[in-house]
C-alpha cells in the first residue's frame, strides 16, 4: 500500500502532550541532527516535546507560568527538520555546600530523547554540551532529581540524597512574582 503523503503525518500522535513528532523525515539513523537552542517563541513546542518523554501533560493555562520561570537560552535540544527529538536544560541555582558557602549550580532538567532516537548518544552529547555551557557560566556543580538514577553515574553524578522533605509555613510560601503574575486567576 502506498504511504500517505507526508502532510498526513503532520497530525501529531505522540500522546500525551501532543508534541510535535519528529516524523515525517528520514529514519533516525539517517536523520540530520541539529543542536538547537531554545527561544521563547518555541517554548510551547519544546515543553510538549519534553512532556512526551516523561508521559506527562501540563494544562495549557500553566504554560505561561512555566515560561515565566524559564530562561530559554539555558535550554536546547536536537532537532530534525525543525522538530525537537530531544530536550535538555538547566535552571540557575545556588547550592549550599559543607562549610556554608553557596556556589553557582546548574540544575539540570527536561532530560528527554524521543523514543525513536534513544540509545544513539543524544543524552551523552547533550550532557557534554551542558557541561561546557555550565563551565562558561561559572557554574561549578550540576545536580538533578533523577527519575532514573542509574543513568547518571557515568557522567560524574553521585547520589546526594535518597529522600527529600521540604517544610515551611504555608502562609509564608509564595510563587515567584513573575510566575504568580503569569498565572493570574488560574
Ligand atoms: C534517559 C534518556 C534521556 C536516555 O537518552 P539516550 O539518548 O537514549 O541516551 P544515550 O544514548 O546518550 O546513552 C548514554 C548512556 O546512558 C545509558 N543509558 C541510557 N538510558 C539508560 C537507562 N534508562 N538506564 C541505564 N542506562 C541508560 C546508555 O547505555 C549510554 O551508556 P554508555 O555511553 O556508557 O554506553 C531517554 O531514554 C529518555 O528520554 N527516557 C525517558 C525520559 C527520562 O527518563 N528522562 C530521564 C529523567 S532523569
Amino acid at each position: 500500500m502506498p504511504l500517505p503523503p507526508a502532510s498526513e503525518y503532520d497530525e501529531d500522535d505522540d500522546a500525551p502532550g501532543n508534541a510535535p513528532s519528529p516524523r515525517p523525515g528520514p529514519p533516525p539513523h539517517l536523520a540530520e541532527l541539529t543542536l538547537t537552542t531554545l527561544t521563547a517563541d518555541r517554548f510551547e513546542e519544546f515543553h510538549r516535546a519534553a512532556e512526551r518523554g516523561f508521559q506527562e501533560e501540563t494544562p495549557p493555562e500553566f504554560l505561561e507560568a512555566e515560561l515565566a520561570a524559564t530562561e530559554p537560552e539555558r535550554f536546547f535540544g536536537f532537532t530534525v527538520g525543525g522538530r525537537w527529538v530531544s530536550t535538555f536544560g538547566s535552571v540557575r541555582r545556588m547550592l549550599t555546600v559543607p562549610g556554608g558557602a553557596a556556589v553557582p549550580m546548574s540544575g539540570v532538567t527536561a532530560v528527554t530523547v524521543h523514543s525513536a532516537y534513544r540509545r544513539r548518544g543524544l543524552l551523552r552529547r547533550s550532557m557534554a554540551h551542558e557541561f561546557e555551557l555550565a563551565r562558561s557560566r561559572g557554574e561549578i556543580v550540576a545536580a538533578l532529581f533523577a527519575a532514573e538514577s542509574g543513568i547518571y553515574g557515568r557522567f560524574g553524578y553521585g547520589n546526594a540524597a535518597s529522600e527529600l522533605y521540604l517544610s515551611g509555613r504555608t502562609d509564608a510560601l509564595v510563587l515567584r512574582p513573575e510566575a504568580a503574575a503569569a498565572l493570574g486567576d488560574c
